[in-house]
């Protein structure tokens, strides 16, 4: 059977958006809206799988909402909601919950990092996520979700999970959606450490490009990125990674082949490359900055966004949950 194409793609509402979020997902995002209808949501019940500030989260999704206008997705087109808003995401995730083996969930890497050596402190929710997030997909039997590497294994398991749905229903209910993750920017890594991925919660604020960091703080850090002692700029991931990681951004973020980007700086040095890709990223960044800094001048605006948005996602779950619930034998 075949599906309408739909993309759904989501993102945490935990602390500024950075760079690795913009290069390996949004971007991506902002490209894809074109070909197919797509929902982006604002994942504030996968935030609370580790604890939260309540003050602060609601204020942060918002922010997230500026963030992702301010990136280029078109709310005219696309549909940007807060996750929580819309109840299909809780109602299928535990349905698919009942057909999740114990076995697949304790295969995920993610969880092991996150629960770290306290595993039975560790809440149902962060072991359940990798369900939620399979529900967020198949609440509007999305085809396509384009992600960051780090995602692909819960991706792998929202295709099992739908696999095993289809399988006790009989029929072909859900689509097995299908990760799109970039073959570059997939993975960008800490400043600090090119073998760490670039993340909101290290604790270095040097480890990461924020979206809303200025120029100063962009041309600082970058400033300021690991770099080794050997001679030019190349690619070997292996052995230079923060060379590697350097490059990968640049030509991300200048939308040119790598091949291109490490020719023409082959006989820089770290100083003079760090300045370049310092000045490319302002370039391209504070246009950003301050679309997000105008946006969140008006906070109600934002909110009747994202109302509407919750209002065209829930229509779009509304059948799809009827006809789950029908085949699971539900009163519906
Ligand atoms: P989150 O909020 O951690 O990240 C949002 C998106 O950014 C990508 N990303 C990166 N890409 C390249 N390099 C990096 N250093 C980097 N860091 C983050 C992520 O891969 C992601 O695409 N569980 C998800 C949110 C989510 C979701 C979903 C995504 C919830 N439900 C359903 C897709 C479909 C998360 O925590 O992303």
């Amino acid at each position: 059977m075949s599906f309408t194409p739909r993309v759904f793609s989501g993102v945490q509402p935990t602390g500024n958006l950075h760079l690795g979020n913009y290069l390996g997902a949004i971007k991506q995002w902002v490209r894809m809206q074109h070909d197919m209808p797509s929902i982006y949501g604002i994942m504030d019940m996968h935030a609370i799988t580790v604890p939260q500030n309540a003050a602060e989260l609601a204020a942060c999704s918002r922010q997230t909402a500026a963030a992702l206008i301010a990136c280029g997705i078109d709310v005219s087109k696309s549909i940007i909601f807060v996750q929580s808003s819309v109840s299909a995401h809780a109602e299928l995730a535990w349905i698919l919950g009942c057909h999740t083996p114990l076995g697949w969930l304790n295969r995920m890497t993610q969880f092991k990092e996150k629960a770290g050596k306290q595993k039975d402190m560790a809440s149902l929710g962060l072991y359940g996520y990798p369900v939620l997030m399979a529900a967020d997909v198949l609440a509007y039997k999305a085809t396509h979700v384009p992600v960051g590497e780090d995602q692909k294994q819960h991706l792998e398991l929202a295709r099992d999970i739908a696999g095993a749905f289809n399988r006790a229903a009989g029929a072909e209910i859900l689509p097995l959606p299908e990760p799109m993750i970039l073959p570059t920017a997939a993975r960008i890594m800490s400043l600090r450490d090119g073998t760490k991925k670039m993340s909101k919660s290290d604790a270095s604020d040097y480890s990461r490009i924020n979206l809303t960091d200025d120029a100063d703080a962009i041309a600082a850090k970058f400033k300021k990125a690991k770099s080794d002692m050997v001679e030019g700029i190349s690619y070997d991931e292996e052995s230079r990674p923060e060379a590697s990681n350097l490059l990968q951004i640049y030509a991300a973020l200048a939308d040119e082949p790598l091949a291109k980007v490490s020719d023409a700086f082959a006989s820089s040095n770290f100083s003079s490359f760090k300045s370049a890709l310092a000045d490319l990223a302002v370039a391209k960044l504070s246009p950003i900055s301050a679309r997000m800094r105008e946006l969140l001048v008006d906070p109600d605006e934002l909110d009747r966004l994202l109302a509407s948005g919750r209002d065209r996602a829930a229509a779009i779950a509304a059948p799809v949950m009827r006809e789950i619930k029908q085949a699971t034998g539900f009163f519906v």
